[in-house]
């Protein structure tokens, strides 16, 4: 059975591209050997991220995730059974929550993940999508 998984978090430390670009290499190797997909939306200091696949895979990685040191306030917002993923084509696409909108400082705030419904955040994950050009996960 195939579930989708929303979760957001906070960075400990600051957002670095050597942080994300080492996420991102571990998300590839192991979510591709598992038939993960999903999308890492980071940037001030938040992570927002969707974890596609099999029941069993995507709670497994999610307890693993959980455990890590390098984010804090764990915060579940979503989960439901799905038919057809919707990330389908990314091991782990990386989004910037910047690059929607370069004023974003002023319009991110405004949507707080932290007390936004599954709905509104999967919304709001499309927008960066569709705004934020999707750098896949590097595969070395
Ligand atoms: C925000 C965030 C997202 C992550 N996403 C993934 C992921 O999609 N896949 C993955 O294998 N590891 C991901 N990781 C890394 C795991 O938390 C963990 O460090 C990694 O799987 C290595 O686990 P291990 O040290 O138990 O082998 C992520 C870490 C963070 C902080």
């Amino acid at each position: 059975m195939l579930i989708r998984l929303i979760y957001v978090s906070k960075a400990v430390d600051a957002q670095t591209g050597t942080l994300t670009d080492s996420i991102l290499r571990k998300a590839h190797a192991w979510n591709t050997q598992n038939a993960i997909t999903g999308v890492l939306c980071e940037g001030q200091g938040v992570f927002l991220q969707a974890l596609e696949g099999e029941r069993g895979a995507v709670t497994r990685l999610y307890a693993r995730i959980a455990a890590d040191p390098r984010h804090t306030a764990l915060e579940l917002i979503h989960c439901e059974s799905i038919s057809a993923r919707r990330y389908g084509q990314w091991s782990m696409a990386r989004v910037s929550l910047s690059d929607v909108d370069p004023q974003s400082k002023i319009v991110w705030p405004e949507f707080d993940p932290y007390s936004a419904s599954g709905a509104q955040v999967m919304a709001r994950i499309d927008e960066l999508i569709a705004g934020g050009q999707p750098v896949p996960a590097p595969s070395i």
